[in-house]
């Protein structure tokens, strides 16, 4: 039996119950297979910041790489900043910089019984948005210069990691079953190179590296139309790839077709790191209450199952939350579970064990 190492960052607001409910989980599905989980918790956030004047403790970042993966709730408070107005202890700039986790691998998939305003039914929406990490807009965070006039952030795309990035695309498209519509692998630029630079040089690289996957299918959008795409006609989707603040913006969009924030994980893979989150923030005002839906974060738990290659303990996790989905044991209402946090996590460690 092998015994897994995760390095677990509990965040801030409804962090803490999150990662209890999906350590929960990943402790059953592990042992499932035969394994065991060793937990070892690291600290960083807002809180984190609050009391240390860091938002991630010394040494994270390299024994990050150590682990077989880092299970990362939601970070940050609206009341702790910088002394220059932006939220503190947001540590998507220090772990996705730090790490150089290229690739924020966002699975959307529209579960059984989940409410959606669009009118599509289970297994039609089945699509990941592949959203460069590293780059692009966000490159300005912290950098951008104002004065009382004006303010300018600068947007920049490398070669390097453009094609790091599109590449890892179409990887992961080889690895699906493709688009719920026709069942084809398809991967789909999204950009704005009908109006800026930066974004025709995206495509340009796009293309190139479309060229070594003949076995995939690729097509393009403009980031406009792909927002209209997403909602209109989304099974002909099965693996977007795009740029950073793109990626951040159609995620959460693609999030409202499928139940909520709370229903979407993430992956922040790098070449020698990678750290699993729910998509959305710390929502301090659910905190501590037992309403928050967990399933964002054990969803993460499966990603980070795959990754440290326990894909069967992975599939098991997905199977039980859309088991519990499937047969009402968990019907949101509003994009919050009916139960609360607990007893989702109780309706998908059940399933799993049964499984
Ligand atoms: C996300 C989040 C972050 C981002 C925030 C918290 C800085 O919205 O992971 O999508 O904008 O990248
Ligand atoms: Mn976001």
């Amino acid at each position: 039996a092998r015994t897994l190492t995760i390095g677990v960052i509990e965040g801030d607001g409804i962090g803490p119950e999150l990662v209890a409910s999906a350590v929960e989980v990943l402790d059953a599905a592990v042992a499932g297979v035969g394994h065991r989980l060793e937990l070892v918790r690291e600290d960083g956030g807002a809180d984190t910041y609050r009391r240390t004047g860091e938002a991630l403790a010394p040494g994270v970042l390299d024994r990050a790489r150590g682990y077989d993966g880092l299970l990362k709730g939601p970070v940050g408070l609206p009341d702790v900043r910088r002394p220059d107005g932006t939220e503190a202890g947001l540590l998507g700039g220090l772990l996705r910089g730090g790490l150089d986790t290229y690739a924020n691998v966002r699975p959307m998939r529209l579960l059984p019984g989940v409410a959606t305003p669009t009118r599509y039914a289970p297994g039609d929406i089945d699509y990941v948005i592949v959203r460069e990490n590293t780059e692009g807009l966000y490159l300005s965070r912290g950098v951008g210069v104002r004065n009382d006039r004006a303010a300018v952030d600068q947007l920049m795309m490398t070669r390097h990691g453009v094609e790091r990035v599109v590449r890892h695309a179409f990887d992961l498209a080889r690895t699906r079953r493709g688009a719920p519509v026709d069942g084809v692998s398809r991967v789909t630029c999204v950009d704005k190179s009908n109006v800026l630079r930066s974004f025709a040089f995206f495509r340009e690289i796009f293309e190139e590296v479309a060229a070594d996957y003949p076995d995939v299918e690729h097509d393009f959008r403009y980031a406009d139309a792909a927002a209209h795409d997403l909602v209109a006609s989304p099974g002909h989707f099965d693996v977007l790839v795009m740029e950073n603040f793109l990626g951040d913006i159609l995620s959460d969009l693609g999030a409202a077709t499928v139940g909520g924030l709370g229903m979407c994980p993430s992956a922040n893979v790098g070449a020698d790191a990678a750290y699993f989150e729910p998509i959305h923030g710390s929502a301090p005002s659910l905190a501590g209450r037992d309403l928050a839906n967990p399933v964002s974060q054990v969803l993460a738990g499966a990603l980070l199952l795959d990754h440290a290659g326990l894909p069967a303990a992975g599939d098991a996790v997905r199977a039980a939350v859309h088991g519990a989905f499937a047969d009402g044991a968990v019907r949101l209402a509003d994009g919050r579970p009916e139960g609360g946090t607990r007893a989702v996590t109780a309706a998908v460690v059940e399933r799993l064990a049964a499984g």
